[in-house]
């Protein structure tokens, strides 16, 4: 075989690819628990900016068809629905059958990426208002670091507030940078138009600010730091992702306040989703 011939084969040679595989872009780590990335979108995925997808990776072979299984996990996509590429922000679970095998992710690699994103965090499915609330804990932050960055959640709330928070300084990190990028670069401010106002907390590392979202709510402390009047259902809108006892909490917080939970189907004053699964 001559030099030549052999270059030919390698290259027709076809490259092994996933089911419905994404090539990575690029891969950020904040820290030993939470790292962030990138992946090429495929022309065909559309979605409504706050949607979830499932993706993964192959996993071990079912021992009765011989064929290596994919290992799905729902994701949030974090990137606006107009982006380019889809960003995804993840915790690193040491033992979790996906995350300790997808923090080691390099650009270049594939993913698999279902194609059919689904949600209640969208805007079509809350009522207008004039406010619009962001709660996250932890990676509950992801839905709404796609819906900062969109045109119409802009376009239809005269105020977006984000109240973020986590035990540690470092797990806000992704938060407090996307939000400063947002308010520095000219086409993101342009899109914000000075809207967004953020309120990152921790729990369990000195801050220069503290407490859980739900305490801060209740007491009425978010509203005196931010020179607000308290949440009221004739204006404001709420979008809820944290854990499962997060979500609880806070949905009997926003009750209180007179909101109503909506869904796409029917559109109210508050959203919720799970950011994971206990
Ligand atoms: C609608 C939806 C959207 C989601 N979006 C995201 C996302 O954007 N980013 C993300 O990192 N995860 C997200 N998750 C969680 C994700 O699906 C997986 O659970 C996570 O990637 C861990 O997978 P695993 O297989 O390693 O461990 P799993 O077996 O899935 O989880 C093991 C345990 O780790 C803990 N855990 C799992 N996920 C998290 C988390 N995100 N934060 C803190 N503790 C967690 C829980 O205690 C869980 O029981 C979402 C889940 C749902 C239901
Ligand atoms: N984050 C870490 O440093 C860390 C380290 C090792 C292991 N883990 C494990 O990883 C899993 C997830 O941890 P996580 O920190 O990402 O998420 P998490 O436990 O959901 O906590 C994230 C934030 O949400 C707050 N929170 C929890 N329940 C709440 C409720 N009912 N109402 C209001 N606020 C609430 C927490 O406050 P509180 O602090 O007051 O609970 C914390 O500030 C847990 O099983 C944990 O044991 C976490």
């Amino acid at each position: 075989m001559t030099e030549q011939t052999a270059v030919t084969e390698m290259k027709s040679k076809p490259v092994p690819t996933l089911p419905d595989a994404a090539e990575v872009l690029e891969v950020k780590h904040w820290n030993d628990r939470l790292f962030s990335f990138t992946v090429a979108r495929p022309q065909t995925l559309r979605f409504r900016s706050g949607e979830f997808v499932m993706i993964g990776l192959m996993g071990d072979v079912n021992p009765k068809t011989g064929k290596p299984k994919p290992l799905l996990r729902a994701y949030s996509i974090a990137s606006p629905s107009w982006e380019d590429h889809l960003e995804f922000y993840s915790i690193k679970v040491q033992d979790g059958p996906l995350t300790s095998r997808l923090q080691h992710i390099q650009p270049g690699d594939q993913i698999i990426l279902r194609p059919k994103p689904v949600g209640t965090l969208v805007v079509d499915a809350l009522l207008p208002g004039k406010r619009l609330w962001f709660f996250a804990t932890g990676t509950g932050i992801a839905p709404f670091a796609s819906l900062m960055r969109d045109p119409e959640v802009f376009e239809k709330f005269d105020e977006v507030i984000l109240m973020h928070t986590c035990r540690e300084v470092s797990e806000l990190e992704y938060g407090r940078q996307l939000v400063e990028t947002i308010k520095s670069d000219e086409m993101l401010s342009e899109i914000e138009q000075g809207k967004l106002r953020y309120y990152p907390t921790t729990t369990r590392e000195e801050f220069h600010h503290m407490g859980r979202v739900t305490d801060n709510l209740s007491s009425g402390k978010v509203f005196k730091d931010l020179g607000i009047d308290p949440i009221n259902p004739e204006t404001d809108r709420g979008m809820v992702c944290g854990n499962l006892a997060f979500n609880k909490d806070i949905m009997a917080i926003l009750d209180g306040f007179g909101l109503r939970e909506g869904a796409n189907s029917e559109p109210k004053e508050y959203v919720v989703e799970k950011a994971f699964v206990d």
